[in-house]
Order: C-alpha cells, then structure tokens, then sequence
C-alpha cells in the first residue's frame, strides 16, 4: 500500500493550524430524527440479471417515513428500468449488496432520467429529506457498452452512476462506484448532504477510453461535504459547476484526475453563474493534469473560438480556498483562467471574462509537476486585472523536473501582491 505509507509521510507535514481551524467548521450534517413506525424492507434479487427496480421502488414506498430498506450483502442486484426515489423521508437505504445497471444501451437511451444541464442523464435519482444511504456496498455502471459506443456516436447520452437530486439533509457513506458511463456523482438542487468513504474507480478494458468520467459535478447546491474518499478517473476529480455554494472538500486520494476545478463558468451568455465559499483541505492528488484549477469562459460568445464553443456569461466566483495539496506528477500544480477554451490571447484581452474572481487562495501546496508544462508549475491568467482581485498563493513548494531549469510562475493580468510565488509574465 504505496498510498499509505505516502499520505502518513505527508500528515506530518500537514498544518496543524489549518487542521484544527477545519475541524471547527460546520459540516452540514442531517438533524438527528426518530424512526416513524421503524419499518426494515429486506430485499431478496429476483436473480438471473432479471429487473429489481420494481421491488426497490415497492420497498421504498413501504419503509418510508422513517424507515429502511436493505439490500443484503453477498447479494447481487439488477436495476433494468428507471428508479425514482426523490420521494424518500428519513429513510435509510443500506446497500452492501451489489446493484448492477443493465447494459441495454437503447433502451437507457429513451428512458433514462433527462437533466437538462450539459445533457446529464441517468439510470436513477436518490434525492428527499434525509436520506442516507450507506453500507459498503458496490454500484456498478456497466461503462464498457457506453464506452464503445461513444466512441462511434458522441451525441450518445451516458447515464451519470450516482445521482443526488433535490435532497435536503442525507448522506451516501462508505459505498463504491464502479464503471460509470459517464460521471460517478452528480448533486443537484441539493442541500446539507454529506458524501463520506466513498471509492470511486472504473477504466475501459477496450482502446475506447472511459470520458467525462467526472469524481463529482455540484450544481446548484448548497452546503455540500465531500470528504474521506478514493478517487480513480480520467476527468475531474470534484468540480463546481455553476451555483454550488458553502462547499467543504477534503481528505481525498485522486489519481489520474483533471483536479480539484472550479468551472467552466460563464459558458452561457444568458445565464448568471456563481461558486462561492469552497473550501478544498488535504488533497492528494496524483498523475493529474491539474492540483487546483479554476476555468471561466471569456466574455464573448466565441464565434471567433476554433477549439470550445462558449463564453460570454456573467456571474462571480468567490471566497475559494485551496489548501494543503500534496502534488505527485502534475502537469500544473495551479491553474487559473479567464480565458478558457479560448488560444486567442488578443480575443481574451478585447472581451474579457463577466466573470468576476474574488478571494481565491492557494496555500499549501507540496510535491511535484510532470514536466507536460516543462518548468511551468502554475498559471495563473485573468483577462484584465480588474476582474481578479485578491487572488493569494503562499507556501507553495512544488518542483518542476531538473532537466527544464529553474520552476515557473506565470501570472498574466492580476495584481500580483499577494501572490508570494516568482511571478514572470507571457
Ligand atoms: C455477484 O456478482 C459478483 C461480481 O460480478 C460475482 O463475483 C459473484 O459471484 C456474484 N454473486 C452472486 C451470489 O451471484
Ligand atoms: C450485456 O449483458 C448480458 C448479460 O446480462 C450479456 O450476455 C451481453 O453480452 C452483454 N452485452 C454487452 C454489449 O456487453
Ligand atoms: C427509442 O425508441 C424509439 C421508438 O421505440 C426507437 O425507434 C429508437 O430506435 C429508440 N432509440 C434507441 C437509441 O434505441
Ligand atoms: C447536448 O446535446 C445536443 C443534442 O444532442 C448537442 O447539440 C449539445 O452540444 C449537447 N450539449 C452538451 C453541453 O453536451
Ligand atoms: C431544480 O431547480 C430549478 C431551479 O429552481 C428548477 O427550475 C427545476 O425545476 C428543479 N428541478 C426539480 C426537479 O426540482
Ligand atoms: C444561479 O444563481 C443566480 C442568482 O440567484 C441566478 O440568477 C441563476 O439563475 C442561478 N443559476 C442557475 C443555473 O440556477
Ligand atoms: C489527509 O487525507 C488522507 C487521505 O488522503 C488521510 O489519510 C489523512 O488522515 C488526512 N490528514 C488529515 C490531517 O486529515
Ligand atoms: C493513476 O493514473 C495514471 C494516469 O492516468 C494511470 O496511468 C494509472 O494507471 C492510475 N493508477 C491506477 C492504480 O489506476
Ligand atoms: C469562506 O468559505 C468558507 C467555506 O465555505 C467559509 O467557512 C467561510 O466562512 C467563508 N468566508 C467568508 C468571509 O464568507
Ligand atoms: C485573434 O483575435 C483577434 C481579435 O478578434 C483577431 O483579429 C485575430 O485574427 C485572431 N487571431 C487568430 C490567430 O485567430
Ligand atoms: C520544499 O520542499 C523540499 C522537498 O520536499 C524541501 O527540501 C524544502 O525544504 C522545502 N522548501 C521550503 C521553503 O519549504
């Protein structure tokens, strides 16, 4: 166990200021309930990869209102038909089974669960008050169908594994996600849920790489915690899409990720996107593109872009701190722009971002860069320096391989006073 006997190296090196100021936080946690009439729904699988969705969706009505469901260890289940189970109240679903999502791709293709948002959909939704599900057990997405087919057709909608979706209060503990077809988590019009000790992990075992395979995507949510977990993708490893708010993320392992990554934003001319009050603690993150990324459009509707299509959107990011990241091969241990999907540095300056950034610290950040960058190890670009204000790096020691020379800092078009890294600009 590598990672082990890593991260006990690194919590000697941890701020112990920072540890115990997080500690007095306030997690959002679900209020402490009694049971109603305390019903336990045990489920048997029907077996022979038949649907258990109507036994689950059966057993959720009859154990609602303080209740809990089961699905027993050493069982496996099969889910062939779309679940709804955003009707919960202070039920408890205890997974150890195994839940399996069948690989009918055309048939999740017309009913699957729709999401509106960058075309999201799924398999299920968990959403209600107080819902906490829990018990070590596995989900499985059966990726690979969707991975190979992806690759032939990109406007195939792949289900996202784990919805939350309009919860209040609740909490998914100790499960593992496995093969998603697209991302593992997606929380949305949720609040006060807490994600804790999950495993995430899944590649493709053909030469069709698994995308998109996102650890979190938070939109629209408030007062989310993500703490406690493994992480092993190919694309971000928590993002905050527009209107997560009140956001602690900590104690993660992720490997082969895109990073801790605030955006894309401002995508959309018509709408008004904010991230504010996010607080990433004791990341490590591994073989990733990026430590902590923070990725707004610029202000055009890029007609004029070659690569992404975007930007133009208004809206702010605020109070977002990134602290205590321990780096091991990254291509950028910090990246920041208000340029993104755009190469045109001119564009970039002529429409600069409606994308106002405030208060975004990077502090604590330890280990080393890929040398994809050469001696780059951050980057830091705003599109014109009143749109960036109070943004801080302090003790940052990351090293960029020997063979490019002394490490880099590139800051472009932001005050850089509170930025205690070698600034040169490009
Ligand atoms: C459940 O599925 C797992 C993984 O596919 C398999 O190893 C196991 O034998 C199955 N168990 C039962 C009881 O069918
Ligand atoms: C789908 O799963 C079934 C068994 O449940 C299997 O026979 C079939 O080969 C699988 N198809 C694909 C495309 O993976
Ligand atoms: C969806 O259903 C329609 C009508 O039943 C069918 O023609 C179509 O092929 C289905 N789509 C997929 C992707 O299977
Ligand atoms: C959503 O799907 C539509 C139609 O398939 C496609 O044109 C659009 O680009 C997709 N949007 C995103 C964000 O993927
Ligand atoms: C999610 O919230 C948005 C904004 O309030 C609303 O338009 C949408 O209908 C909500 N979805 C559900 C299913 O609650
Ligand atoms: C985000 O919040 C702002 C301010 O309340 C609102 O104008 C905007 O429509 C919201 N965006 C989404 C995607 O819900
Ligand atoms: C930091 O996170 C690791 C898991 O990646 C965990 O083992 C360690 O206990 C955490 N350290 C602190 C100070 O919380
Ligand atoms: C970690 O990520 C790297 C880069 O994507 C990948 O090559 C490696 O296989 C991953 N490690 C594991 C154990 O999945
Ligand atoms: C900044 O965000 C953190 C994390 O959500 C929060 O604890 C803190 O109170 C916020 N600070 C301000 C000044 O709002
Ligand atoms: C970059 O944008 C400027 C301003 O719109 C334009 O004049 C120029 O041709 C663009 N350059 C390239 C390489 O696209
Ligand atoms: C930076 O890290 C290196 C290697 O981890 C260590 O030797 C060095 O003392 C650190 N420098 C500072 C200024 O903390």
């Amino acid at each position: 166990m590598l990672f082990k006997a890593w991260s006990s190296l690194v919590v000697a090196v941890a701020s112990l200021s920072v540890a115990s100021a997080l500690r007095h936080h306030h997690y959002p946690q679900r209020p402490p309930y009694t049971r109603g009439h305390g019903k336990t729904c045990t489920l048997t699988p029907k077996g022979h990869g038949a649907d258990d969705a109507p036994n689950i969706l059966a057993a959720a009505h009859k154990c609602n209102n303080g209740g809990k469901v089961v699905l027993p260890a050493g069982k496996n289940f099969t889910i062939g038909s779309p679940l709804d189970l955003t009707f919960l109240k202070n039920v408890d679903l205890e997974f150890a089974g195994r839940i399996t999502f069948t690989n009918d791709t055309d048939f999740w293709q017309n009913n699957s669960y729709y999401l509106t948002y960058q075309n999201a959909s799924t398999f299920w939704l968990i959403g209600g008050e107080n819902t906490n599900i829990y018990g070590g057990g596995v989900i499985d997405g059966n990726g690979q169908p969707w991975y190979d087919l992806y690759a032939k057709n990109p406007l195939v909608l792949r289900p996202i594994l784990f919805v939350i979706y309009g919860a209040r209060g609740g909490s998914a503990k100790d499960l593992s996600l496995i093969n998603s077809p697209q991302w593992f988590n997606f929380i949305a019009n949720s609040s006060d849920f807490v994600y804790d000790g999950l495993h995430i992990a899944g590649k493709s075992v053909s030469s069709n790489v698994a995308k998109n395979t996102d650890g979190w995507d938070i939109y629209r949510s408030d007062g989310i915690t993500i703490t406690n977990s493994v992480i092993y993708n190919g694309d971000d490893c928590v993002s905050f899409k527009p209107n997560s708010t009140n956001i602690y993320v900590s104690n993660l392992y992720c490997n082969g990720s895109h990073g801790i990554s605030v955006g894309s934003l401002g995508q959309y001319p018509a709408e008004y996107d904010i991230v504010e009050n996010v607080y990433s603690y004791n990341i490590s993150m591994n073989y990733a593109s990026d430590g902590a990324r923070v990725k707004v459009w610029p202000g055009n509707a890029a007609a004029m872009s070659t690569d992404l299509q975007g930007g133009g959107g208004a809206g702010y990011v605020k109070n977002i701190t990134f602290d205590t990241f321990y780096l091991n091969s990254v291509d950028y241990a910090i990246e920041l722009t208000q340029c993104y999907g755009q190469n045109n540095a001119s564009l970039c300056v002529q429409a600069p971002s409606k994308m106002k950034l405030t208060d975004i610290n990077f502090n604590n950040f330890y280990g080393t860069t890929s040398g994809v960058r050469k001696a780059v190890v951050a980057t830091i670009i705003c599109s014109v320096e009143s749109m960036c204000s109070n943004i801080e790096a302090s003790n940052i020691n990351v090293t960029s391989p020997a063979k490019y020379g002394t490490s880099q800092y590139i800051c472009t078009r932001v005050d850089t006073s509170d930025l205690h890294i070698p600034c040169t600009s490009s």
